[in-house]
């Protein structure tokens, strides 16, 4: 089977790393395009460099990195330094990237690609705000038609929220943005928190990235170490959970998940609940499915999975 091409639309983040590295990892089942950066868990002046940061710890300078929005379509950036600690990518030592950022605008990357790309080829894989994605569908909407799917980490349904009671962090941020996405007809994979709750780093599954001997082992161990000390003390839990790598490991290995095609949509008016990702995985209403949304992941599998994939790096 050829390499599916992907973009990744990113706001790193440790979790978003463990992502970019999987796909770095796995070129035989990952064509990526692109990085494309967003303000998410941090600024956008500190994503666009993390991701740099990352691409050159797997000693791929190559990767074209560009950046996107700088905040939410209609509201003001809301962070998460809180998690992910005052670089977004606290616990390994930081260093400055030599690697170009890219000149063209991340929005445009993506509206140029798959204006370039067959239609139908090219998968879109947000794992942080979904703000450039419908800022290109907003500027070019004969782009959307032309989506093979988009597979994101964002939402919750059993475990509602993350940064307020109601809301996952991703769609929290811009919600008018991921309304639009989710209405936008493309065909939608969701990774909720419901499965990435299932996908803890704990001790174990962290000790075997440092065992890998390689930069990349040692880099992603001391990531995750100081990832997970947040999530530990909220939920009591064995690990950090690794969000944003479910996107490209679905890609690689779908039958380690499992969800329910439903509808899904957005809150975007009220304050309590805003952000909430209102799925009918009941069917209890006659909302059309508009998102496949996953609620399980064969957790062995997917560390399976990502320490050997890492260990290609
Ligand atoms: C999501 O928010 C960010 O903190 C993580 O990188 C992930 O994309 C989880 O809610
Ligand atoms: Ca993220």
């Amino acid at each position: 089977m050829r390499a599916r091409k992907i973009i990744i639309d990113t706001d790193p983040g440790q979790d978003d790393a463990v992502a970019i590295l999987l796909a770095l990892g796995s070129p035989q089942d990952i064509d990526l395009l692109g990085i494309t950066t967003v303000a998410g868990n941090v600024p956008l002046a500190l994503t666009q460099k993390n991701a740099r940061i990352v691409c050159e710890v797997a000693e791929r300078r190559d990767v074209k990195v560009h950046a996107g929005c700088a905040a939410p379509l209609e509201r003001a950036l809301v962070t998460a330094e809180h998690v992910h600690g005052r670089t977004g990518l606290d616990g390994p030592e930081l260093f400055e990237p030599t690697m170009a950022l890219a000149e063209q605008n991340g929005v445009d990357f993506i509206i140029e690609s798959l204006r370039q790309e067959a239609p139908g080829t090219v998968t879109l894989c947000p794992l942080g705000p979904l703000t450039n994605i419908a800022a290109a569908f907003r500027k070019a909407p004969d782009i959307i038609g032309r989506v093979q799917e988009i597979v994101l980490m964002g939402g919750a349904y059993f475990e509602v929220g993350n940064i307020t009671p109601a809301a996952e962090f991703n769609i929290y941020v811009d919600p008018e943005a991921a309304r639009e996405v989710l209405g936008c007809g493309v065909a939608v994979t969701m990774m909720p928190l419901d499965v990435t709750h299932k996908a803890l780093a704990t001790p174990a599954r962290v000790a075997a990235f440092r065992d890998l001997g390689t930069r990349v082992g040692s880099f992603t161990a001391d990531m995750l170490e100081f990832f997970e000390r947040f999530d530990v003390e909220k939920y009591g839990s064995e690990g950090g959970p690794l969000h944003d790598p479910c996107v490209i490991a679905y890609l690689i290995r779908p039958e380690l998940f499992s969800g329910r095609h439903v509808n899904v949509e957005v809150e975007t008016a009220s304050e309590l609940t805003l952000g909430m990702t209102v799925a009918d995985w009941w069917g209890v209403t006659d909302r059309s499915p508009n998102a496949m949304f996953i609620g399980d992941v064969e957790a062995d599998g997917f560390f399976a999975l990502l320490t050997e994939r890492l260990g290609r790096l």
